[in-house]
């Protein structure tokens, strides 16, 4: 038996990822175990329970697979700071601690924090490797064009290649510090929001604005080449030396200093979001062409953080020369875990590789699980009030029953996500048809003042009925946005036009009801969807068809079973503690049904706020 432990730490989003005999047994983000979100540090709790989950003891793993190779990233760091010295002082200074800690002495770090796994080999695999990899091996393509794009590994900010059979090669980067990724975080710091984490947030923002500013950005912040590389002005940057990311040219540039968080988002940043958003497109439309054009290649994987940018994936897949697209859902550095564990097994083993028409990503899930009995037992301790469901002929129409009537209900079951979304597993869910839904779930479940409307889920065969997809293109992870079809659009009043064009506040904009399913609809008609089928999801596929039945809607609104900031609910107890301390309506554990109106007492606000408290607004 082969056992490999991939590992992801010290940098954003720390994972674990294990690969027995080449099968994906399990992987997990540490955030979900410590409750920090994008936790860092050490993923000691993430690397336990893969063990467990795999039944291998620490003694028995084969090799352990780093993500990046920390020697290299010091040179660039080092390098880096060096070009801007004496300028970059404060900032080299902040990093030396911990690169001095952690980073540059990882064997032992790796060693030490895992004493029992010593005879382990190790490996370091490439930041950029790692993630062709987590694009390429679990894909369902036996050859494929990889593109990878994120802030920054080592050196390389972009890199494509090709991979065939059971081997990736890598042909062609652009490096630090001309990068996609922290381009868009420039624009996302500039706008008001946290990098590596506000991005959404920005890419949420976009179709609230018109793209006034990409000329600007294409003339002034990069010189844009044919083939989609580019070349980045850092005389409107700071993070080569500086502890933030724009500086006063750019500031200058766009009419002001930076948006402070808690201020009033004005249009000039939308039409900023949407300038960012539409140069990003194009910079990944030429460079699919390209690597097209240098490959030969049918289909293409995408991974690196920027392939979380699904509006750029949707037009990827509309408008770009592949046939199909595959994309690692855990598309950040978390997904660079199950990458190099991958590439040690085919790439450096020389392991086959049996794609056999279907991804090897198993729905993505890929987290702990919890039995019915594990769930009774800890019912009884909190002495809940519960239903038992003998079987999901019990279970399905009773919560599709609460769903119709306009219910708020938290979807615990099975495996829990591995990536940034919730995918059916750990999913809070609505009716996408209610009007209301999209105002209520915001203020009494997430407790966040929202401009992004919800993701909905759709029944994979009704897909091409909603949305401007083909019947057979999947979105099982979430990662691509889609037009709502026009006849589900409703048709607006002129004073509505001119709401959803003008007011203030987008939150009334986004209220303004534009099609049969405003939940999920944005005030461009786009939606960010994610497909269900009954291979990869069984119940909760089954859920959705019996609300079908019953209502004769193929979609509801999935959002993550979470309040803002919170990671992902892992534990029963978790999903327990988020139903109560919101305005939730259910609460399904696995055959479990909890009612909140039986709970035998509601939490004080009080008890609510110190909840809230424990997760930092991001
Ligand atoms: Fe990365």
């Amino acid at each position: 038996m082969t056992s490999i432990l991939g590992i992801s730490a010290f940098f954003h989003d720390s994972a674990a990822a294990l690969v027995v005999d080449g099968d994906i047994v399990a992987a997990a983000q540490e955030e979900r175990f410590t409750r920090k979100k994008h936790d860092a540090g050490f993923p000691a709790n993430a690397i336990a329970y893969c063990l467990r989950e795999g039944g291998v003891k620490a003694e028995e793993i084969t090799y352990i697979a780093y993500y990046d190779k920390p020697l290299t990233k010091f040179d660039r760091l080092l390098e880096t700071y060096l070009a801007y010295a004496p300028a970059g002082f404060k900032s080299f200074r902040l990093a030396m601690p911990l690169w001095l800690k952690h980073k540059l002495h990882l064997r032992r770090t790796l060693q030490q924090g895992f004493e029992a796994a010593r005879q382990a080999r190790l490996v370091f695999t490439d930041h950029h490797e790692s993630h062709a990899a987590s694009a390429f091996f679990p894909s369902p393509f036996e050859a494929a064009a990889i593109l990878t794009i994120d802030g920054v590994g080592e050196w390389s900010t972009a890199t494509f290649g090709v991979g065939e059979g059971n081997q990736i090669r890598l042909l062609q980067q652009l490096q630090f510090p001309h990068s996609l990724g922290l381009l868009y975080s420039a624009f996302t710091y500039y706008c008001g929001f946290k990098v590596n984490s506000g991005e959404y947030k920005l890419m949420g923002l976009a179709p609230y604005g018109q793209p006034r500013y990409q000329d600007l950005i294409l003339k002034n912040l990069l010189d844009l080449k044919a083939d989609g590389s580019f070349w980045m002005n850092m005389d409107y940057f700071n993070y080569g030396q500086g502890l933030t990311m724009t500086n006063d040219g750019f500031h200058d540039l766009f009419g002001g200093p930076p948006r402070s968080p808690e201020a009033m988002l004005e249009q000039r940043h939308m039409d900023l979001a949407a300038s960012i958003q539409k140069v990003t497109e194009e910079i990944m439309l030429r460079m699919a062409a390209e690597i097209h054009r240098q490959t030969k290649m049918k289909n293409l994987v995408l991974a690196g953080g920027v392939a979380l940018n699904c509006v750029a994936n949707g037009r990827l897949l509309r408008e770009g020369p592949f046939e199909d697209i595959w994309i690692q859902p855990a598309a950040g550095d978390a997904g660079g875990a199950l990458g190099a564990a991958c590439f040690v097994w085919h790439q450096l083993l020389n392991k086959p590789r049996r794609p056999e028409g279907h991804d090897a990503q198993k729905a993505s899930l890929l987290g702990p699980q919890y039995s019915n009995d594990f769930i009774a037992n800890f019912l009884a301790e909190m002495d809940a009030p519960h239903q038992r469901c003998r079987d999901e002929a019990e279970l399905l129409p009773a919560v599709a029953q609460l769903l119709a009537e306009g219910k708020i209900v938290g979807w615990f079951h099975g495996r829990m996500e591995f990536g940034p979304r919730a995918l059916g597993a750990r999913s809070i869910l609505g009716d996408a048809r209610n009007r209301a839904m999209q105002a209520t779930m915001n203020r009494k479940i997430k407790f966040r003042e929202s401009f992004r409307p919800f993701a909905p889920c759709v029944l994979q065969e009704r897909v091409s009925d909603y949305f401007a997809m083909r019947p057979d293109q999947e979105s099982p992870y979430m990662l691509l946005v889609a037009p709502v079809l026009e006849q589900h659009r409703l048709p607006l009043s002129e004073a509505e036009r001119k709401e959803m064009a003008e007011a203030p506040d987008l939150r009334q904009r986004l209220n303004i009801v534009r099609s049969a399913l405003p939940a999920i609809t944005h005030v461009d008609y786009s939606a960010r969807l994610q497909t269900v089928d009954e291979k990869r999801h069984g119940r909760f596929y089954r859920l959705m068809k019996t609300f079908e039945a019953l209502t004769g809607c193929p979609v509801i609104v999935n959002t993550s079973f979470n309040v803002r900031s919170e990671p992902i609910v892992c534990t029963p107890h978790e999903a327990y503690r988020c139903f109560l301390a919101t305005d939730m309506d259910a609460l399904v554990l696995e055959d479990f049904i909890l009612r909140k109106e039986q709970m035998k007492r509601s939490v004080t606000d009080a008890e609510r706020e110190k909840y809230l408290a424990q997760f930092e607004l991001d």
